[in-house]
């Protein structure tokens, strides 16, 4: 499913004759993959107006270090109560008429013999939308640009995704991590390195910063597909939140950036270097226009050994 809508965002990018990294293909793919896990239908106009409305918010920055909410916030509530009537109304459907999708699933699932809530579905439902939306944005848009001045990456991509495709996306993850920040409440005073944090108090982790640490990376700056470390990245969290959509994450971004070195023929970057989003937690630029000798069609084979 995902190989074929990628193969679809770049027919349309080709059909056009130009290509935005970020507008045709980092952007559309995760929201269209988490819609279809959940068993939203993409086509629906009211699902695109309040999803628009939510997801600029999902991430507030004021929170991590502030502790109090971003302004805009009874605009975000709103956003997030229309989201939740959507998924209302998609749960009255699946359980009328369930089908193979995360949200009869989640009907159909059963703690200690009790069903889950619908309280407890709807909010799963907004969280893996929002978690799984922007992050992979991120990666794909970050991890382009980056191999972008690595042509000999994008070839080794291209040639031989098996052997490529998993180490590139781990270094791009440790070098440039679409979240950038965390945050924990402390609950009880505790000590951190010799630090006296008093109960009550917000911890701002920078898991970028942990990434580019030189005592645990080598040329910690320096983007190396070849590293054997660099999966040891902090960019999908540690303990007990972990992500849980991490291999979902890794699995978008590999087809995403093994189909880009197999379609698209001399990319190169129009505006360098492009404007980053203005989001202290969320990190990736906001277009990647670019020029290219030609899209290749979506006959193009998918070599032997892509993910
Ligand atoms: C490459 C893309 C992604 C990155 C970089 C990323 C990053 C993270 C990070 C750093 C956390 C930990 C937050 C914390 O400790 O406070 C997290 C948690 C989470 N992520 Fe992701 N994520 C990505 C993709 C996804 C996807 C595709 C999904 C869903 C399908 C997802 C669902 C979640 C959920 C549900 C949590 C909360 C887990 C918990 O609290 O137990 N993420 N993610």
């Amino acid at each position: 499913m995902i190989r074929e809508l990628i193969d679809d965002l770049l027919d349309e990018a080709a059909a056009r004759g130009d290509l935005d990294g970020v507008a045709d293909l980092a952007s559309p793919l995760p929201v269209t993959v988490i819609c279809r896990v959940l068993g939203v239908d993409t086509g629906e106009r009211d699902w695109y107006r309040t999803r628009s409305s939510m997801l600029g918010g999902a991430v507030d920055p004021y929170l991590a270090f502030l502790g109090v909410p971003a302004p805009g916030l009874a605009e975000r509530r709103r956003a997030e109560r229309e989201l939740d009537d959507f998924f209302r109304r998609l749960a009255d459907e699946r359980r009328r008429a369930p089908r193979d999708d995360m949200m009869s699933r989640l009907l159909a699932a059963e703690i200690d013999g009790a069903p889950l809530t619908e309280e407890e579905i709807v909010t799963t439902c907004r969280l893996l939308l929002n978690a799984g939306h922007e992050t992979t944005v991120g990666l794909i848009a970050n991890g382009l640009l980056t191999l972008l001045d690595h042509p000999g990456t994008l070839a080794a991509l291209r040639d031989d995704p098996a052997a490529t495709a998993p180490a590139v996306v781990e270094e791009l993850l440790r070098l440039q991590p679409p979240l950038q920040i965390v945050h924990r409440h402390a609950r009880e005073d505790m000590e951190v390195r010799g630090i006296r944090v008093p109960r009550g108090t917000t911890m701002v982790l920078l898991l970028a910063g942990a990434n580019r640490d030189p005592g645990a990376f080598g040329c910690p700056h320096r983007f190396d597909a070849a590293r054997d470390d660099a999966s040891r990245h902090l960019s999908f969290g540690l303990g007990a939140h972990y992500c849980l959509g991490a291999p979902l994450g890794r699995l978008e971004a590999e087809l995403a950036f093994v189909r880009f070195a197999q379609r698209v023929v001399g990319p190169r970057l129009v505006d360098a270097p492009p404007r980053y989003r203005p989001h202290i937690v969320l990190r990736g630029p906001e277009s990647l226009p670019m020029r290219t000798e030609a899209i290749l069609g979506r006959a193009t084979p998918w070599r032997s050994g892509s993910p």
